[in-house]
């Protein structure tokens, strides 16, 4: 694939992943991914972050066909992560760049990956600028967002915002731009990122979009350095009123139920589950967790205001999957749910309550005690789990009206 020209001297020499399923090992990214390379061709000619190392090579055949790389001037670091900063040190060695410029986070980072002896390092704040020639490069940070040194590039006169890691998706295309695909797969693929990596940062997110819609900028595109590139008006509006709406978190109505289970009556009370909160008509998504990855989990979590976790006791806990996928998702803070436990055991019976007290410790109203029985479950306990169904899906439908009403 030849570079883009994104706007007039400005190119994307990025790098497409279709090749893998794993984002950074702990995501799965099934559409693969895109490390996204921006170069500026000025009176300076500027490279904005750079790619994961195994596509060194693939960048500098697309950036060699814009330029020399030895001619650029300046590098702009937004954030130090590999994915981003990976191929620095070869492009230090074989740029010899006048400058490089980070934010003051982003040096103790860059100090912390890489030996940056006599490397020409410039530390930019929020509000510092940098003239490259016709063009000004306005710099904002964006802490948390989602590492200490992340943050964002403005150009003033291409209304252009490079902005990282926010606003990306993993998804691996021959096209660049969002309106390009279909944009029931690109509010998936954004969703699935947000919930998957944004997600705990999500105040830093409300104050992001508050600092951008304070500071006037006009943006016309918004060029993240994963996967597609947002570049009219009414793309530029649909991912920030996104993002504020991922970030908000306002309760939905929809129900989650994960579990585990090894003899199958653990999933029998998730079956009954599901038809109580049909009944009281609250859609539910079952997961199996032998058959689900916990980010796919978190990725179907963002559309759900309850969520129903089982496991029968297994060892006087709970079964791997589900501390795996507990874990998971209690680092991703989901916030404003509604929980509930359930599930099965044998003699001593614990897995209920140390899934109860999980969730509780991730700020979930926790509408019933937990819901269990001892091994098989009779005709009149799963009755009795469909009725904890429909009470739970009152909860949900009460919880949504009254935020509804509360937001207006
Ligand atoms: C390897 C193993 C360990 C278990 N450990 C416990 C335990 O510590 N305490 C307990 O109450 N039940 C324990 N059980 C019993 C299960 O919780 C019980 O069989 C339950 O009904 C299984 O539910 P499921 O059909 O959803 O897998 C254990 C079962 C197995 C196979
Ligand atoms: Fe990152
Ligand atoms: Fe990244």
């Amino acid at each position: 694939m030849q570079p883009l020209e994104i706007k007039k001297d400005i190119y994307w020499v990025g790098a497409v992943d279709f090749g893998s399923m794993d984002f950074h090992g702990y995501s799965l990214s099934p559409k693969g991914s895109t490390y996204n390379s921006y170069l500026v061709k000025d009176e300076k000619i500027v490279l904005f972050d750079t790619v994961k190392h195994d596509f060194l090579s693939t960048m500098l055949a697309r950036l060699s066909l814009v330029t020399n790389p030895e001619s650029i001037d300046y590098f702009v670091i937004n954030h130090v992560e590999l994915d981003h900063s990976g191929c620095l040190p070869q492009l230090v060695k074989m740029c010899k760049p006048e400058k490089i410029f980070c934010s003051p986070m982003g040096l103790k980072a860059m100090q912390a990956h890489f030996d940056t002896t006599g490397w020409p390092i410039e530390v930019k704040k929020t509000g510092d600028t940098l003239c490259i020639g016709k063009r000004t490069i306005h710099f904002l940070e964006t802490r948390m967002l989602h590492w200490p040194d992340s943050m964002f590039s403005y150009i003033d006169t291409d209304k252009l915002l490079i902005s990282n890691d926010a606003f990306g998706q993993n998804i691996a295309s021959t096209v660049r731009y969002s309106d390009e695909v279909d944009p029931a797969m690109l509010e998936f693929a954004m969703r699935e990122y947000y919930h998957n990596i944004v997600l705990p940062y999500s105040q830093q997110v409300l104050k992001v979009l508050d600092h951008v819609t304070a500071l006037k900028l006009e943006i016309d595109m918004i060029a993240p350095d994963h996967g597609l590139i947002f570049r009219t008006k009414e793309q530029v509006n649909m991912v920030l009123e996104t993002y504020r709406k991922y970030a908000l978190q306002q309760t939905q109505n929809k129900a989650l139920i994960v579990f585990d289970t090894m003899w199958h009556s653990t999933e029998k009370m998730a079956y009954a589950l599901s038809e109580g909160l049909r009944l009281a008509g609250v859609e539910s998504h079952i997961m199996d967790l032998k058959q689900h990855h916990h980010s796919t989990v978190m990725t179907e979590l963002s559309r759900c205001g309850l969520v129903i976790v089982g496991s029968p006791t297994h060892n006087n806990g709970i079964m791997p999957n589900v501390a795996r996928m507990l874990t998971y998702m209690k680092g991703l803070r989901p916030q404003n749910r509604l929980g509930a436990a359930f599930g099965s055991y044998g003699w001593s019976g614990e897995s209920v309550n140390v899934i109860h007290e999980r969730l509780s410790q991730m700020g979930m109203e926790m509408p019933l005690p937990a819901l269990k029985t001892q091994y098989v479950p009779k005709e009149a306990f799963l009755k009795q789990c469909e009725e904890a169904g429909k009470t739970l899906g009152e909860a949900l439908q009460v919880k949504v009206a009254a935020e509804a009403k509360r937001l207006g």
